[in-house]
């Protein structure tokens, strides 16, 4: 499935390398040349139509096999079924949105696509369940998603075809595209997976909105690393974010532009969201709470950076739930989109908001945090931060969202720790077997 995905799609984020067709039609072509007899003349061709022959049988099945893994009736009911909102009829809150989730199978997409699903919304998501981090995870999501009545998709946004299927079937009125490649320091390992997944990979999905009938309103999630080089604090939406200080801010920055060129051209009604370090249950296994947690618990030393003048590095951490109401009230307030048949009618509603706690944290008291719940103590490597893309601090100004959306931060990074350790421990189990055998 893996194989036939990656050779269908333009370009991939994948780590792993996929050993093409061609390779062996190569070989015979060299044992060839070093004969050169008729009989081998022969023999080569015969071999050459054969393996044309099971090269082409291959990409035949395989493209037949890619459409069945998302086409067909039974498809088609599940995902219509998955996109009813079921809100009572005549229900205070409305009629309910139809809302498809990217990214459904990550850590903030699953947290709303279930948020937005127990308030009886529609809900259908898509997740190309890429190995970033650990696939079984995101599978363990999408199963808990499912037993919620959301379905997932698995299919990537630089599919084209199966987005406009997904419109096809589901009049969406809302999309919230949370689909992307995450992580600063893995852009210098691989940069082309965030041009694949934050560049044409909202491309994608930009045109495939722009091209539904109706079309819908677009939230969808920038990052609090746009303000790069920034040291104006705390961030506020009308300060600079012209100086990313890694590719990860620099796609996501592309990412606010080139929304707003489909706002103005076509009028969709466009919402950034400026998340600010977002951490919680069933996150994200590369973000460093969640590394330090399982470091502490298996006894292996933690790294912890410190900025430049010995000056300790700290974030605005924000609870999960805070996110996804203000994830919500952005759905809620988008105003409409005003395009048909590749026009718009009249000017979109086009908005930015930071999505933070207000109240950063320092990096050792995070950790002092966690060995308080996990009742171990850490072994901390105390480094200078490398250049890498990370910036010292992020403190987000928060009026805008409040103002606008009623968004309102409740959850301090000691509640949301003590929810996050709980989940852990027991999705997770103790898991300190080496570290008991090793003291033992
Ligand atoms: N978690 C944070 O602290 C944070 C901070 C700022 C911004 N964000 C942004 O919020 C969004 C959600 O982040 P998250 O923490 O849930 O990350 P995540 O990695 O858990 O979720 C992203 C999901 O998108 C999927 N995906 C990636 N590329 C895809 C593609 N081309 N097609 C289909 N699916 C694809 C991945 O498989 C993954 O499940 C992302 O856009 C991220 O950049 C997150
Ligand atoms: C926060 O941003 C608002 C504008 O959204 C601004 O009026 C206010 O002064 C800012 N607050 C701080 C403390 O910078």
């Amino acid at each position: 499935m893996r194989v036939v995905e990656e050779d269908l799609l333009p370009s991939t984020p994948g780590k792993v390398k996929v050993e093409r067709p061609g390779t062996m039609s190569r070989h015979l072509h060299r044992c060839f040349a070093s004969t050169g007899t008729m009989f081998l003349w022969a023999l080569f061709l015969v071999a050459m139509t054969a393996t044309y022959l099971s090269v082409h049988s291959f990409v035949d099945t395989s493209s037949r096999y890619f459409t069945a893994s998302w086409g067909g009736l039974h498809w088609e009911r599940q995902i219509r079924s998955s996109a009813s909102p079921r809100r009572p009829p005549g229900s205070a809150e409305g009629a309910g949105l139809s809302v498809l989730v990217t990214g459904a199978a990550g850590f903030v997409g699953t947290h709303c696509a279930l948020a937005l699903r127990r308030r009886g919304d529609g809900v259908v998501g898509i997740d190309n369940f890429n190995s970033y981090y650990d696939p079984s995870l995101k599978k363990a999501r999408r199963a808990l998603l499912g037993s919620h009545g959301v379905f997932v998709v698995e299919g990537d946004v630089n599919d084209g075809r199966l987005l406009a299927k997904l419109f096809d079937v589901v009049p969406f009125t809302h999309v919230l595209h949370l689909a992307a490649q995450a992580g600063v320091r893995y852009a210098m390992e691989n940069p082309a997976s965030y041009v694949h997944s934050n560049v044409a990979g909202l491309v994608s999905l930009l045109e495939a909105c722009k091209d539904a009938d109706p079309q819908p309103a677009v939230v969808w999630a920038s990052s609090s690393s746009v303000y790069g080089l920034n040291d104006r604090v705390p961030f506020s939406e009308a300060h600079r974010t012209d100086r990313p200080a890694s590719l990860y801010a620099a796609t996501k920055k592309a990412g606010e532009e080139i929304t707003h060129t489909y706002n103005h051209i076509y009028g969709l009604s466009v919402t950034g969201l400026r998340f600010f370090t977002v951490y919680g249950p069933w996150g994200r296994p590369d973000m460093a709470y969640f590394s330090f947690t399982r470091n502490i618990l298996q006894g292996k030393p933690i790294t912890v950076y410190r900025g430049r003048d010995h000056v300790d590095l700290a974030r605005d951490f924000t609870y999960i739930d805070d996110i996804v109401r203000g994830c919500l009230a952005s759905l809620d307030t988008a105003g409409r989109s005003t395009g048909t048949g590749g026009k718009k009618r009249g000017p979109a509603p086009y908005r930015i908001f930071n999505l933070g706690n207000t109240s950063p944290v320092t990096v050792p008291t995070l950790v002092a945090i966690l060995e308080r719940y996990l009742r171990v103590k850490a072994k901390k490597n105390v480094i200078e931060m490398p250049g890498n893309g990370d910036v010292p601090y992020t403190h987000a100004n928060i009026s805008l969202a409040r103002e606008q959306l009623g968004y309102k931060p409740t959850t301090s990074l000691e509640m949301g720790l003590k929810k996050f350790v709980r989940w852990y421990l027991s999705y997770y189990g103790y898991n300190r077997g080496t570290h008991t055998f090793r003291n033992s």
